[in-house]
């Protein structure tokens, strides 16, 4: 089984995380989940998940909105700096921050470590394996610009939370598919509704009708 980190910061756009780990299980994949603390606060505010800090708690609720298969989804704390995706030896595909504040994009880029979420993306770095971060933050200062950069430079994917329109989103869910499909183009796996740029510009099908290519 293909496994993959996701690891959830205190940024917004919770909404991104949850549909990016229902489409890497539905693909049949693994997941290794971690919330930041701050996370843990943005999680309950945004998605009514609250975990109270209890990874047991939180994985329940998991499990029961994704129904994953039976050891897809392995949740951890911050403070489990022992668990696999702390060591490159782990062999896990890809880590994905998602959403990804700008406090963890500025430890990650300086090379802390300083929780499991900023040591998985740590060791991706370091072993030059896939480093999704999709940044959260408007507007951005020169202090976040710098940091993604140096990020980019060291080869991570700086894949800000900025959906687009040119597909004629109607729904929370197409906007937030929007960008979980740019992630998983990253990642080389299929996007479940693959909506692809056709080269057309066309005016938005009126409402009611199907838009060619179905939805996002
Ligand atoms: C509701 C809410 C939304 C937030 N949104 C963002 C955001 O979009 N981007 C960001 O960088 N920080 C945001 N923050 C602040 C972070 O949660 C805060 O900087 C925290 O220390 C980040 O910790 P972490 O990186 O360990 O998760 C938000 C905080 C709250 C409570």
């Amino acid at each position: 089984m293909q496994r993959y980190f996701v690891g959830i910061t205190g940024a917004s756009g919770h909404p991104y995380a949850l549909a990016l780990v229902r489409a890497l299980l539905a693909a049949g994949c693994g997941v290794d989940l971690c919330v930041t603390e701050s996370g843990t606060k943005v999680l309950r505010h945004e998605l009514g998940i609250d975990a109270g800090g209890d990874v047991e708690r939180l994985g329940a609720e998991l499990a029961r909105r994704l129904a994953p298969a039976a050891g897809a989804l392995r949740v951890y704390p911050p403070q489990a700096v022992e668990a696999p995706a702390s060591s490159g030896t782990a062999g896990l595909c890809a880590v994905i921050l998602v959403p990804c504040s700008m406090g963890t994009l500025a430890r990650v880029a300086a090379g802390f470590s300083s929780n499991l979420v900023e040591r998985a993306a740590d060791v991706a770095l370091k072993e030059g394996r896939t480093l999704v971060l999709v940044a959260r933050e408007t507007p951005l200062s020169a202090i976040h610009l710098e940091n993604m950069l140096k990020l980019a430079r060291l080869g991570a994917i700086v894949l800000p939370a900025a959906p687009g329109f040119y597909h004629h989103p109607r729904t929370l869910d197409d906007l937030v598919g929007h960008v979980v499909g740019k992630i998983l183009d990253r990642l080389g796996l299929e996007r479940p509704a693959a909506v692809r740029w056709t080269g057309e510009l066309e005016p938005p099908p009126e409402a009611g009708v199907e838009p060619r290519g179905g939805r996002p």
